[in-house]
This record gives C-alpha cells, structure tokens and sequence, in this order.
C-alpha cells in the first residue's frame, strides 16, 4: 500500500482537483484506493456529493487516542473517501505536542487495509494535519500553477518535504512537481516550467494537466472528469499523470526489493553477464 499527499502551502493551485481526478484515474485502472479528506473546509468531501459528517464519522477520527471503532470509510462509486469535518479546525488547538505529527502514519499502519493506494488531500497551510500526512508519506506532488505565487508555495512546501524527510520520516520517496491549469498561449505559464525544470529536473512531473472547463465546472455531485467527459482533457492529463505515478511506485518497490535482498540482485546481474558473454 502506497501513500501519497497532495499538497502545496498555496491555495487554489488544484491540490483538490488533483486528489479526485488522479485517484479516478488510478482506480480505472484497476487500483483500489482510499481518498482521506484533510482539509478542514472540506471541499473534497463536498464536491463527492457528501454531506457534513458526524465528527465520529470524520478524518478527526485519525488522531484520535483512543481507537473504538472501524475507520469511517464512505464507499464511492470509483474510490472510497474519509470525509473530512470543520471539527478539524477546533482540534488544531489540542494537536500541539512535537508527537502529534505521527497520527495519521500509525492509524494507516494499523487500520487501514486492503487498499493499493491511500491519497491524502491537504490544506494550504503548514498545520499538523499536513505535517501528519508528510510523516505518513511514500511518495508527494505539489500541484503547482506556472505563475509567481504558486510556484513561490510549491518551493516552499518542497523544503517543507525535505526537512519531514531528513527528520521525521526517511522513507518518504519523491516529492514531485505537477503543472496544473497550464494554458500553453502563456509565455509566464512557459517561463516558469523552464525555471522549475531548471531547478528540478527530474523532480518535475513530465505529464502536466492543462486548463480545462470541466475540471472547472466540476460539480457537487460526486461526478469526477470521467463520469462528466472522458474525452476531456483533463481526463486524458490525469490518465498520464496516474501512469507516471505508477511506473514511480514501481521504481520504488523494485529499488526497496534491491535493499531487501542484494544477494538477488547480484544473482540476476551475474545471470545477465552470462548471457551476454
Ligand atoms: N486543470 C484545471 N483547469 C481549469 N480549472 C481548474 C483546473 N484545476 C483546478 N481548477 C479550478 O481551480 C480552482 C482551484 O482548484 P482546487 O483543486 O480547489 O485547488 P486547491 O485544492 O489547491 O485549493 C477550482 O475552482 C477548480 O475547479
Ligand atoms: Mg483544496
């Protein structure tokens, strides 16, 4: 099981749009995945169509102490969601200890089976929330719009991972950029990809999702890009952008495989010296 957080210190850079559409893309394609809404003001949860849940039956419910009932798994028709709640916001004042970072990581750990992929949509803050799912992380894209400001958060928020990564969880793989709402007639939207790509090299998704009406207009109603329009190309962006996350997690089971067994790795190296000589 895979985790993945999307999130970017700014707002409105598609974090959202993201987390629905790419967990789409990856459960049509045969992953079974689990969407856990981080965000206090709950969009995610809204725009699948889902009313204010209980607190009990919330994302809160992930750093709770005291564990006394099965995770609160809402079944979607294409992917399963832990909603979120504004009880989420007060909770930010009891969350305060340095150890509070850790909740979300054993509560998936311990909790949460049988799903190929959990995808945690963030706020555009650095709060608990989004540190827990750092700390809880495989693997990180930060959406991230090709204009100053966004791209101002999206480097900020890629030290944020650096500095989860060096002290608080070494597992975490690659933090990667991913464009969104790109409008090729730009030259700004051009500038900043060459600058970041510059920078980033091969941290900067090679797929990007350009602007797209119904990704925009997407509704209430729990519709994501594939029910309303599969042709759109938003629907095609997120496809691509699901199969470059999926040749990622294979990088890294096989990398992890390598660590787990050299001895395997050297056989296999030796085999093919054989065959070739
Ligand atoms: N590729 C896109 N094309 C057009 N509009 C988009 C696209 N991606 C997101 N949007 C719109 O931009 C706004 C912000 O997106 P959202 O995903 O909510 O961002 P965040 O979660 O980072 O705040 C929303 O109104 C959304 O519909
Ligand atoms: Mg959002």
């Amino acid at each position: 099981m895979i985790t993945l957080t999307i999130c970017n210190h700014k707002g409105g850079t598609g974090k959202t749009t993201t987390s629905i559409n790419l967990s789409a893309a990856l459960a049509l394609s045969g992953s079974k995945v689990l969407v856990v809404d981080l965000d206090p003001q709950g969009f995610l949860t809204r725009m699948m169509g889902q009313a204010e849940p209980e607190v009990s039956a919330s994302s809160l419910m992930l750093f709770e102490s005291e564990i006394s009932a099965a995770p609160p798994i809402l079944k979607l028709p294409t992917f399963d969601l832990i909603p979120s709640s504004p009880a989420l916001s007060t909770a930010l004042r009891k969350l305060t200890k340095p150890t509070d970072v850790l909740w979300a990581k054993e509560y998936i750990q311990t909790q949460i089976h049988g799903y190929d992929m959990v995808i945690l949509d963030t706020a555009a803050a650095v709060t608990v929330y989004s540190l827990n799912a750092l700390v809880a992380s495989d693997l990180v894209i930060i959406p991230v719009l090709p204009e100053y400001q966004p791209v101002i958060g999206a480097e900020q928020t890629y030290q944020t991972v650096k500095m989860v990564r060096k002290s608080l969880n070494p597992g975490l793989g690659a933090s990667k950029f991913l464009f969104t709402m790109v409008d090729g007639r730009k030259r700004n939207h051009h500038a900043y990809r060459h600058y970041m790509r510059e920078k980033y090299q091969d941290d900067v998704m090679t797929g990007i999702v350009r602007t797209c009406t119904t990704l925009s207009v997407s509704s209430r109603d729990g519709r994501t890009v594939y029910d309303s329009n599969p042709h759109a190309r938003g629907a095609i962006d997120y496809a691509n952008v699901a199969d470059e996350i999926s040749t990622l997690i294979q990088q890294k089971d096989e990398a992890t495989a390598r660590e787990m067994d050299p001895e395997r790795e050297r056989s296999s190296t030796a085999q093919i010296g054989q065959k070739t000589t």
